[in-house]
């Protein structure tokens, strides 16, 4: 077992103890005999440290973000402050009841009616509807929205719905599940639309199109007037991904641009983690002629009153029980208010300076296909000199050793070999330097030894793993690892 750490159950030394319950007072309590087990609980026996190291050491174990650089691009996981966590979890949040009357939850209302309006002024839209869970469930309401439009107007022949082919998994699947078909269109070296191909694929079938902006390379969509105008002439709605909405906080609005219909991720720009499964939100906005779509419940404001309106079901109906997850709006909303609304544009400045910074820093050794200003995050096609077929993956497997995490890699599926790189707006120059001289130093060892690098990683307790059987034939049993372990 020289690689793996013990279980707890190895530490078991019979008849140990980390606490003694005292001896109880009540005598001869008799429990029905179909409540008592049929043997003893096979319980770890341990000290008292013992207990206490083997979990602080387990939790050591963890890679995040308090440990090290996330650079995940299109995955943003930034530093979200841990006083709005706080804030969440206070009694006045988090023990309210769904069903408590609206006049002793004014303030709660409130907030929720105020981040509604926070939400549809930072992205130029009339209306927003909190409900929706994650990114991916806010497009799905997007796209009823845009299904039920349709309807209303008779529009039955609009079937269609324009999808790059750089854009996230999510949104052709989205597109699916409403009801819709698919139509892909070539993107650019760059991400941004073809515009021949646009044009050729657009016609009165057209129900819309999903974009998003600046796009999947980090680069922003010079067309999108164009396009804008193009997807209206023919009747169509246009959609706005903005799970990444960090680049253009303060700077830029969705509804500026033509977008009908838009989600944000809360759970990546707005203060609270992306990713390991927990709460999220994706909150949608619409334009005005669509407000009557949203779903219930809505918050409205009656005077200084605040109520839960379900009558405003508009013709979705309900997307998620209650109010969605409560305290991801809370952290949305303090975070909001920390910056204030003169200097949120900050978030987006910096996310900007930090991706060209790496992007530029790197670009001698990594192969970059497109030169262009990017915004929050960038790709590169692997390594510039790929003579020693050093990959993508080795690489990010590299980069482990070196102690952090590895970007995205081949995704967006536009380069062989990419590597989609976000440092985000919350890191150091010091630490990026730091992450920028370790890539150097890897694409140096790809030339100089590449067969280390293909054999990384060299410090991890799990190695390389066998993708396929990984994925196949997972070891999720400790039993399995130790009888691996006796066969080495
Ligand atoms: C561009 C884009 N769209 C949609 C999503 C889906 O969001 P979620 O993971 O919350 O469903 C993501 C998630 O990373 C994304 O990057």
């Amino acid at each position: 077992m020289k690689n793996y750490d013990t279980l707890i159950f190895d530490l078991s030394v019979k008849g140990r103890r980390g606490y003694t319950l005292p001896k109880s007072s009540y005598k001869d309590v008799v429990l029905p005999k179909k409540l008592l087990r049929p043997a003893k609980p096979e319980l770890p026996e341990v000290g008292e440290l013992g207990v206490l190291r083997h979990f602080t050491n387990m939790s050591f174990k963890n890679y995040g973000i308090e440990t090290n650089m996330y650079p995940l691009g299109s995955c943003t996981m930034k530093y979200n402050p841990k006083v709005h966590q706080e804030l969440a979890a206070l009694p006045a949040f988090s023990s309210v009841h769904p069903y408590q009357k609206d006049k002793d939850t004014q303030g709660l209302l409130k907030m929720v009616h105020g981040l509604q309006g926070f939400l549809s002024s930072i992205a130029g839209m009339a209306e927003f509807t909190l409900n929706s869970f994650a990114g991916a469930h806010g497009e799905l309401v997007g796209l009823m929205v845009m299904k039920k439009y349709h309807e209303d107007q008779g529009n039955t022949q609009k079937t269609n719905v324009l999808v790059p082919d750089a854009a996230h998994g999510t949104n052709p699947a989205s597109a699916i599940l409403a009801g819709f078909n698919v139509v892909e269109i070539a993107s650019n070296l760059d991400g941004t639309v073809d515009m021949d191909d646009f044009y050729s694929k657009l016609d009165d079938h057209t129900a819309g199109i999903m974009l998003t902006n600046p796009n999947t390379i980090g680069v922003f969509e010079r067309n999108i007037l164009e396009i804008s105008k193009a997807i209206h002439d023919v009747g169509g709605l246009l959609y706005y991904d903005g799970a990444n909405l960090n680049p253009l906080l303060g700077m830029a609005r969705p509804g500026d641009m033509g977008f009908d219909i838009m989600h944000i991720n809360l759970h990546k720009t707005f203060s609270t983690p992306h990713g390991g499964g927990g709460p999220g939100a994706g909150p949608v906005g619409v334009a005005k002629h669509l407000a009557k779509y949203l779903p219930a419940p809505r918050i409205k404001k009656e005077g200084d009153h605040y109520a839960i309106d379900w009558t405003l079901a508009g013709k979705l109906g309900q997307i998620s029980p209650f109010y969605g997850n409560f305290g991801v709006y809370v952290k949305a909303y303090a975070f909001i208010l920390t910056y204030g609304k003169d200097h949120l544009s900050e978030i987006s400045k910096m996310a900007v300076l930090n991706a060209n910074y790496v992007k530029e820093s790197l670009k001698d050794v990594y192969e970059l296909p497109s030169k262009a200003l990017c915004k929050h995050e960038f790709v590169f096609n692997g390594l510039k000199d790929k003579s020693t077929h050093v990959t993508t993956l080795d690489v990010a497997k590299r980069l482990l050793d070196f102690g952090f995490h590895p970007p995205t890699i081949y995704f967006p599926l536009l380069y062989k070999e990419s590597l989609m790189i976000e440092p985000v707006e919350t890191e150091s120059k010091q630490t990026i330097d730091v992450f920028i001289g370790v890539l150097r130093t890897i694409a140096e060892e790809a030339l100089t030894m590449p067969d280390f690098v293909k054999a990384a990683p060299h410090t991890t307790i799990v190695r390389r793993l066998d993708e396929a059987l990984a994925a196949r034939r997972p070891i999720l049993t400790y039993d399995q690892f130790k009888a691996l372990d006796s066969l080495a």
